[in-house]
């Protein structure tokens, strides 16, 4: 299968501007065709959005560990988009955040002004969101009606928009499982479930990027496949950031601040609720603890693997990015254990752990494209 142009008219127009790149170089950045500036446009375009999405997770994370996610306990889309204006407005706001069960367990007695504190990171956070959508959106719709989508890639980027609003509404579910009467927190699994549509969602965008980039640089190629070490490691990473999601939600890299020992055994122990082993393995801060901290090196095995393939294949980029990705993630990971979940480092961890999901993404890609 190949890309095809999705004008009619436009037909052959990126093999001719690309083969005639070839041949006169630096000379087509200043004559480039409209298909070429068309192709350097939306790559940008997908760039910008793996950025801003990857700026989303950050502010999400920030979000969570200041305690803020559930300071607005309201969803408006639209109107949410003007912030409190004046004291009343924002008295309001305060007296519906004193309500929920969070308020009395976690931020008891807290100022107006602390209260402004945390609403800010939770607005900017929506806000981001409203941003991101429009821009997954607004330059697609462009790029459609000009005809610059390929024929073939048109339903990838048109998955993005519709990534997003989902992320959207699973960002209101997970809040809203956090106000129900009795919830002090968030509960985990919706955690989990927005913070993986959103690595998907920036592991989609830069494999649709790369893909653009392999266009770029010879308007035959193919599109790339999913192979087994692609697919394999993709799925092994799902796992370890499902379970750091976990351990977010369930506070458990407050379990213990030591590494490699869990205060001081390497096990940490059966759960003490009696609950069944399987349940355990989900909600048990202990053992999901254990498992993240243990199951990192089998995705890095996974990620090693998966590098070595992309340097023997010429990917040299690629494979230093995975490579350094993964390393400082670990090392990152340790530290967080150890500083005993400090602000900063568990930012970088999930920083980081962004930035792995986009190596893993274009590595997988690479992996897949034909030579
Ligand atoms: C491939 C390796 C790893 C990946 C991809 C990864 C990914 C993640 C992700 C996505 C989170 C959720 C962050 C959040 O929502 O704030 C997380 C949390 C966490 N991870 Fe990892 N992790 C890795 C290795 C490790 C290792 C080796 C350790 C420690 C030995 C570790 C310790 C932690 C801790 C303590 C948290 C909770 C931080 C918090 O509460 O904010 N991670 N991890």
């Amino acid at each position: 299968m190949m890309y095809h142009s999705a004008s009619p008219s436009d037909a052959g127009k990126p093999a001719l501007a690309h083969r005639r790149a070839a041949r006169h170089g630096a000379a087509m950045k200043h004559n480039a065709s409209p298909s070429a500036r068309n192709s350097t446009a939306l790559l940008r375009w997908l760039q910008l959005l793996a950025a801003s999405i990857v700026a989303m997770v950050v502010v999400g994370g920030i979000t969570r560990l200041t305690e803020s996610g559930l300071s607005i306990t309201h969803w408006s889309p639209i109107s949410g988009i003007v912030p409190p204006l004046g004291t009343a407005q924002w008295q309001a706001e305060f007296a519906h955040y004193r309500q929920i069960d969070q308020y009395a367990a976690v931020h008891s007695g807290m100022t107006l002004a602390q209260f402004k504190g945390i609403f800010l990171w939770e607005y900017t956070h929506r806000l981001l969101g409203r941003l991101v959508g429009l821009l997954a959106l607004v330059p697609l719709v462009w790029f459609a009606l000009r005809g610059a989508i390929a024929r073939g890639l048109g339903w990838r980027l048109a998955a993005l928009p519709l990534l997003i609003g989902i992320q959207g509404v699973l960002g209101w579910l997970m809040v809203a499982s956090g106000l129900k009467p009795g919830m002090v927190e968030v509960a985990p699994p919706w955690l989990a479930a927005h913070l993986l549509t959103a690595l998907f969602t920036l592991g989609w965008t830069v494999w649709q990027a790369a893909e653009i980039a392999a266009l770029r640089r010879n308007p035959d190629t193919p599109p790339a496949r999913l192979t087994a070490t692609g697919a394999i490691t993709g799925a092994l990473l799902a796992v370890q950031l499902g379970y750091g999601a976990l351990m977010a939600g369930l506070r458990a890299g407050r379990v213990t601040d030591q590494w490699p020992l869990m205060n001081g055994a390497f096990f940490p122990g059966a759960s003490e609720h009696g609950e069944s082993l399987g349940h355990a393995l989900f909600t048990d801060p202990g053992i999901v603890h254990f498992i993240h901290r243990w199951f990192a090196w089998v995705v890095v095995t996974a990620l090693v693997v998966m590098a070595r393939r992309l340097r023997r294949k010429g990917l040299r980029g690629a494979s230093i990015a995975v490579h350094a990705a993964f390393g400082t993630q670990i090392l990152l990971g340790i530290a967080t254990v150890m500083s005993g979940v400090a602000l900063p480092l568990a930012v970088l961890h999930q920083f980081v752990g962004a930035l792995l999901v986009v190596a893993t993404a274009w590595g997988a890609q690479g992996l897949g494209r034909a030579r």
